[in-house]
């Protein structure tokens, strides 16, 4: 069993020998280990349960770190550094080889950032290696925002927590490929695309392509369910009413619509303006406790396709994948939408 502790030496001593350590980022928590250590890397696939073909981000304390992971920091690279770094951004870059083929999946490329956290900064400093980290939860469920979310799903499995209180930005990385001549966007995340593109200008979308198996996709981690509750999942379009199913214990997940409020058996309040922020950071504490509730169904209120809503709708999508048409329950009017 796992055990709790504030104690940055201590969990960066377990680090530097090639223990896993979950460890708080502005984001969500990550699953840490040396990024350098093969075998360590390879205990973060075992426990999480997660596919190999799945590569893993790379987190470093200083820019001056950046050579020992990347062969290559060109131009664009230094500008969104400069703007964005530390946080919620993670730049594909040319790999060095003493970083381990399992920890970007066989691919050429790494994903590296500088996270925005005191904690994670200074355990990063302290155990002076590049650390390999996906986000604490078990594959393809909910991400973590609090070390109690970690614990929930490894505490079995895992030596240590290193708690540093709820996640502020509360959804993942946004994830920018700059392996190609234009700059990608492979997964919409804490940092606003709008914001990015003011630098690189309009980037390249890589969209999933749903008749390809999830690990045959353009870019690893385009799963299509992920980040998923055990409860089924509806989605409601932005400015619709959200109703709960006839004879249903639902649980309503909403970013602040005033109107739908009756019949369901939980809600979880977002955000009391629509704040996108704010729904960020709650999102994924949210969708835990509504999963907890022993509902029958959760309906979800998409977001609007802007600023962190992108990243948001994301989640929800691929949290939604998969629910399947509800047998038991027939929705009672249009508002209801299958993902
Ligand atoms: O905010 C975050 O990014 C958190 C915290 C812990 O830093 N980490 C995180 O890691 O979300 P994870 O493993 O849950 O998601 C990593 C995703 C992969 O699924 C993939 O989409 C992308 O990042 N990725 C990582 N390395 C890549 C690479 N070399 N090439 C393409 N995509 C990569
Ligand atoms: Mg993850």
């Amino acid at each position: 069993m796992c055990r709790f502790t504030t104690n940055i030496p201590e969990a960066a001593s377990f680090l530097q020998t090639g223990l896993l350590v979950a460890f708080p980022t502005e984001t969500v928590y990550g699953l840490g280990a040396d990024a350098q250590n093969c075998q360590a890397v390879a205990r973060i696939f075992e426990v999480k349960g997660r596919p190999t073909f799945d590569p893993l981000i790379v987190h470093i304390a200083a820019a001056e770190q950046m050579f020992q992971v990347v062969t290559d920091f060109p131009k664009i690279a230094m500008e969104l550094a400069a703007r964005f770094w530390p946080g919620p951004l993670t730049l594909v870059l040319p790999k060095r080889p003493e970083i381990p083929d399992l920890v970007t999946a066989g691919l050429p490329g790494v994903g590296i950032r500088i996270p925005d956290h005191p904690v994670a900064l200074a355990l990063l400093k302290q155990a002076n290696c590049p650390v390999a980290a996906p986000s604490a939860n078990k594959f393809g469920r909910i991400s973590p925002t609090t070390a109690e979310h970690v614990a929930e799903g490894l505490g079995e499995e895992i030596p240590l927590i290193l708690d540093g209180g709820p996640c502020r930005v509360g959804v993942e990385s946004t994830v920018i490929s700059l392996m190609s001549e234009r700059p990608t966007l492979l997964r919409p995340g804490g940092c606003p695309a709008e914001e990015i593109e003011k630098v690189t200008g309009p980037l390249e979308r890589a969209t999933p392509n749903p008749a390809l198996e999830d690990s045959a996709q353009p870019a690893p981690g385009m799963l299509s369910r992920h980040y998923a509750p055990r409860t089924p999942l509806w989605l409601v379009p932005v400015g619709k009413v959200a109703e709960p199913f006839p004879g249903a214990r639902c649980g309503l997940l909403s970013a602040g619509d005033q109107r739908s409020r009756t019949g369901f058996s939980q809600i979880e309040l977002l955000s009391s303006d629509g704040d996108l922020r704010t729904s960020a950071a709650n999102f994924f504490a949210a969708l835990r406790r509504l999963d907890a509730a022993g509902l029958d169904a959760i309906i979800a209120h998409q977001f609007p396709n802007f600023g962190l809503g992108l990243a948001l709708n994301d989640r929800l999508r691929r949290a939604a994948a998969g629910s399947g048409e509800p047998v038991k329950f027939q929705p009672s009017q249009d508002s209801i939408f299958v993902p």
